[in-house]
């Protein structure tokens, strides 16, 4: 991707203008970390009618928030909502048939707690990075996983360099990994983190 286009925006818009040139219309995604919906809405919107998107959330909580922001921009009928962990879930999805390896997109996982909420209930490294090794197994190829991971919270820095080392290990022949920072990055800012299936 042309990074001058990008450049400047907030890493949430930074995410979804990278995500929104991958993902044609009619086809698969998924959004592991639903929270109140936002980038749910957003993969609704890309996928188009014919597409679909399977949201993830561990809180009820999520799920219902979302469930209605959806209903309300008209686009509930091609998103199904999953209460669970994403560590148990993605994995299930590929050893169940649910979705067939390289059938996917793009992945999203926006890290952290669900705002508003209960700032315990948080995503953690080891799940996270269950969910991001099923997740890159489902991408098509030229398909995009993006993971926004936020540094200022307690584990939050850990979980960023986890899913930084995920990254970095990844074979450059399958995947080229890419990082956005922001324009004034310092220590405990949030970061997005890109793998593009190459093959
Ligand atoms: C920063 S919020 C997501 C924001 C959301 N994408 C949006 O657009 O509003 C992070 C979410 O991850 C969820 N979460 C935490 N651990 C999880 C897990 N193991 N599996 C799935 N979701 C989890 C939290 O409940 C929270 O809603």
């Amino acid at each position: 991707m042309a990074d001058g286009d990008l450049k400047g925006r907030r890493i949430t818009d930074y995410v979804h203008a990278y995500v929104r040139q991958v993902v044609q219309p009619g086809e698969c995604t998924i959004d592991a970390t639903i929270g109140n919906g936002h980038d749910t809405l957003f993969l609704a919107n890309c996928v188009g009618l014919s597409g679909s998107v399977l949201g993830v959330d561990i809180q009820e909580a999520a799920v219902t928030a979302t469930r209605s922001r959806l209903r309300a921009h008209g686009v509930l009928d091609r998103v199904a909502l999953h209460a669970g962990c994403h560590g148990l879930l993605l994995p299930a999805w590929l050893t169940r048939g649910t979705l067939a390896p390289g059938s996917v997109a793009a992945v999203l996982f926006n890290l952290g707690w669900l705002p508003g909420s209960d700032k315990q209930i948080i995503t953690r490294g080891a799940t996270t990075i269950r969910a991001l090794n099923a997740a890159c197994l489902l991408l098509r190829v030229g398909g995009v996983l993006a993971v926004t991971a936020y540094r200022g919270h307690a584990g939050g820095s850990e979980e960023a360099d986890r899913v930084v080392s995920f990254m970095n290990a990844l074979s450059p022949k399958q995947f080229d990994t890419t990082a956005y920072k922001g324009d004034t990055p310092t220590p405990t800012s949030p970061v997005a983190l890109f793998a593009r299936r190459q093959a």
